[in-house]
């Protein structure tokens, strides 16, 4: 559904972390998570996509692929089509299967990314009908190629962007529609970026630049109170949300859902 410019959601797909979660990848900066925390985290984020009047459907766990909670990697889901990707992550490559089956009641046009292309949809940033795509360690240019194709089929359009440090796209900045962009880091004055409404987030909480817009309102990591008043001064409805066990993985807000 689109209301002006903003595609309005409907749903969010998650998938529950399963005990194996204390093994997925990470830069190790913030110590290992909890499992208890992390699910009950994982409870209220569910709670706070709800609040954004989402339908939330909860896949169970998958205890064979750590990371697989993080489910916005393996996925881009826009309003003509979905594309399933192939991880750039050895380790999580085998977390798309089921995907295709998952999201045909959903979507009746789905893609696939093959080798020697890989994507994680982390690295993909909607603007209306034009998605940013960030190479980088775990989404490779023949990827981004792949996407970009898939997306003109569909009468929407793509453009590549080179990441500097972050581990996606998503990690560093956030769009929440209305020109208003979330950066943090090498993104605040990034030239592909200049048309937009910078909402610069502070050295000392990066971490907040990994926020969602839904129908909205903003989910912003709890904890980060500098960002939270930026958001709000922009008009925002904020609800914050602590997912401290997960930036132990370097996954934060939008990595644990996918939104349509
Ligand atoms: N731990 C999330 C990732 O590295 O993909």
């Amino acid at each position: 559904m689109v209301r002006g410019k903003s595609t309005l959601f409907t749903k969010a797909l998650v998938r529950t972390p399963g005990r194996s979660l204390i093994h997925g990848l990470t830069s190790g900066k913030h110590g290992i998570p909890d499992f208890h925390r992390a699910l009950v985290q994982h409870a209220e984020y569910i709670n706070a996509l709800r609040e954004c009047g989402l339908e939330v459907l909860v896949l169970k766990e998958d205890e064979d692929h750590p990371d697989s909670t993080f489910i916005e990697d393996v996925a881009l889901l826009t309003p003509p089509l979905a594309i399933v990707t192939n991880p750039g992550a050895p380790s999580r490559r085998g977390e798309t299967e089921g995907m295709k089956e998952i999201l045909a009641a959903y979507f009746e046009s789905i893609e696939e990314i093959c080798e020697p292309g890989t994507v994680e949809a982390g690295d993909i940033m909607m603007v209306g009908t034009h998605f940013y795509i960030g190479v980088s360690e775990r989404t490779n240019k023949a990827g981004a190629a792949q996407v970009i194709g898939y997306l003109n089929k569909h009468g929407l359009s793509g453009s590549i962007l080179t990441l500097e440090k972050v581990l996606h796209l998503k990690t560093g900045t956030a769009y929440l529609e209305h020109n208003n962009l979330v950066a943090s880091g090498e993104f605040i004055e990034k030239p592909e970026f200049r048309q937009f409404n910078i909402l610069r987030i502070e050295r000392d909480e990066e971490y907040a630049a990994n926020c969602i817009w839904i129908n909205e309102k903003v989910l912003l990591p709890k904890g980060y109170p500098k960002s939270r008043k930026t958001v709000e001064a922009a008009g925002y409805e904020v609800i914050d949300v602590d997912v401290s066990e997960f930036r132990a993985l370097d996954g934060g807000l939008s990595c644990l859902s996918l939104r349509f």
